[in-house]
C-alpha cells in the first residue's frame, strides 16, 4: 500500500511527531506500506516533489521542530478558483495517480483541511490530520501544536512580567491568530493577564484604556498585562470590509493590534508601555510532552483509519477520545471562540478585562 504523506500550511510544533506515530503504526500493522514524502505541501504534490522515505528516517524525529517534509500555504481560493481549479487540482490528481498512491495523508490546519475535501470529492483516498497553533479545526477539542504553542506565549507573559513589575509598566503581548483568539485566551488566562483582547470580542478602547488605569493603580507594582491576539480589532471597525479597515489603518499610520493598542493606553493614561510579540517563536522548537502524546495518538489513529480504508476523513479529540470526523462536515467551518465559552467566564468572574 502506498501512502503519501504531506504537511501543509504554517508549520508548528508535533509536525514530525506526528508523521512518526503515523509511520510506526502504518509500517506495523500495513504490512505492504510505503510511505512517499510529498515535498513543500501542496505545491509538491502540484510539482510532483516528493521522497520515497525510509523506515528510519521516522526515528528520532518525536522532538524535533518544524517538519522534514517541509510545508507551504496554498490558500483554498486558489486551489478552488475557477480559473485555477482545473489545472491545480488536476495536477494534483496526476501526481498522485503517477506516484500510483493509495492513500494521501494530509497534516494541516483550516485551510489545508479545506483542499483536503476537495480532493475527496475528486476521488483521492484522503485522511486529514489536525495541525495548528490556532485550534480553529471545527469539531475536535484541541489541534495539535496548539498546546506547545500555548506554554511558548505563556512562558512569554511570564517573563515579561517580572519585567512589567520591575519598571511600573504596562506590556502588550501579541499572540498570533488572525481570526480566532483560542490561544491568546488560553495563554492569556495561564499567564495572569489583566486584559485579553480576542478578534470574537471586538474591543472598546476606552474600555480598555479604563481597565488599564483601574488595574495600575489597585496594583502595588504598577504593572499590567494585555494579552491581545493579532487580529484583535476595535468596535469600530468591525462593520468594514478588510480593505476599508486595513485603509484606514494605513491613514492612521497604525501598524499591528498590539502597537495601536500600546500607543493609545500609552497616549491616554501618560503611562509608558511596551509592545512584545513572540511571533513565529510559537510555532517552533520541541513539542509539549502534551502535544507529543497527542501528536503520537493522532498519528497513530491515522494509520488505522488508512489501513481500514476509511477515507475522506480526519482525526479529531472529543473528549478523551481519539475520532475522527467526515472531511464535508467540517471543512470551511472555523471554530471560533464562543462568546459564551466557560473560560470566558472564569476570566470574567476573576476580573479579567475583555474590553467590552
Ligand atoms: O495559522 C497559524 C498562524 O501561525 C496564525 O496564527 C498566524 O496568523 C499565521 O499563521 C502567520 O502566518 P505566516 O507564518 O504565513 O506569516
Amino acid at each position: 500500500m502506498k501512502i503519501g504523506l504531506l504537511t501543509s500550511g504554517g508549520d508548528c510544533a508535533g509536525l514530525n511527531a506526528v508523521m512518526r506515530g503515523f509511520a510506526k503504526s502504518a509500517y506495523k500493522q500495513i504490512p505492504s506500506a510505503e510511505i512517499v514524502g510529498i515535498l513543500g505541501g501542496y505545491a509538491g504534490l502540484i510539482d510532483g516533489e516528493f521522497r520515497q522515505m525510509k523506515k528510519e528516517e521516522f526515528n528520532g524525529i518525536l522532538t524535533v521542530g518544524g517538519t522534514v517534509l517541509g510545508s507551504s500555504r496554498l490558500p483554498y481560493k486558489l486551489v478552488s478558483s475557477v480559473v485555477d481549479k482545473g489545472s491545480k487540482v488536476e495536477a494534483m490528481k496526476a501526481t498522485y495517480k503517477k506516484l500510483g498512491l493509495d492513500a494521501l495523508v494530509v497534516l494541516g490546519g483550516a485551510g489545508s483541511h479545506k483542499t483536503a475535501a476537495l480532493l475527496s470529492t475528486e476521488g483521492l483516498n484522503v485522511v486529514g490530520l489536525p495541525k495548528t497553533i490556532d485550534n480553529d479545526i471545527w469539531d475536535t477539542d484541541m489541534t495539535f501544536g496548539f498546546h506547545s504553542a500555548m506554554a511558548i506565549a505563556t512562558e512569554c507573559i511570564d517573563r515579561i512580567r517580572t519585567t512589567a513589575q520591575s519598571h511600573k509598566r504596562t506590556f502588550v503581548v501579541e499572540i498570533m491568530g488572525n481570526k480566532v483568539g483560542w490561544l491568546t485566551l488560553y495563554a492569556g488566562l495561564a499567564g495572569g493577564a489583566n486584559v485579553i483582547l480576542l478578534p470574537e470580542i471586538p474591543y472598546d478602547i476606552t474600555k480598555v484604556i479604563k481597565a488599564v488605569d483601574r488595574f495600575t493603580k489597585a496594583q502595588s507594582d504598577k504593572s499590567c498585562i494585555i494579552a491581545v491576539a493579532e487580529g484583535a480589532m476595535d468596535k469600530k471597525e468591525v462593520s468594514m470590509g478588510k480593505k476599508e479597515r486595513s485603509k484606514k489603518r494605513t491613514e492612521r499610520g497604525e501598524t499591528t493590534a498590539s502597537n495601536r493598542i500600546a500607543a493609545a493606553v500609552g497616549e491616554a493614561l501618560n503611562i509608558e508601555t511596551r509592545v512584545v510579540v513572540p511571533g513565529h517563536t510559537q510555532r517552533g522548537g520541541i513539542p509539549s510532552a502534551y502535544d507529543r502524546v497527542l501528536c503520537t495518538q493522532i498519528g497513530a489513529y491515522g494509520a488505522d483509519l488508512v489501513a481500514q480504508k476509511k477515507f475522506g476523513v480526519t482525526v479529531a479529540l472529543q473528549g478523551n477520545k481519539i475520532t475522527y470526523n467526515q472531511l464535508a462536515d467540517i471543512a470551511g467551518k472555523p471554530k471560533l471562540v464562543p462568546i459564551d465559552h466557560p473560560l470566558i467566564q472564569t476570566a470574567i468572574s476573576i476580573d479579567v478585562s475583555f474590553g467590552e
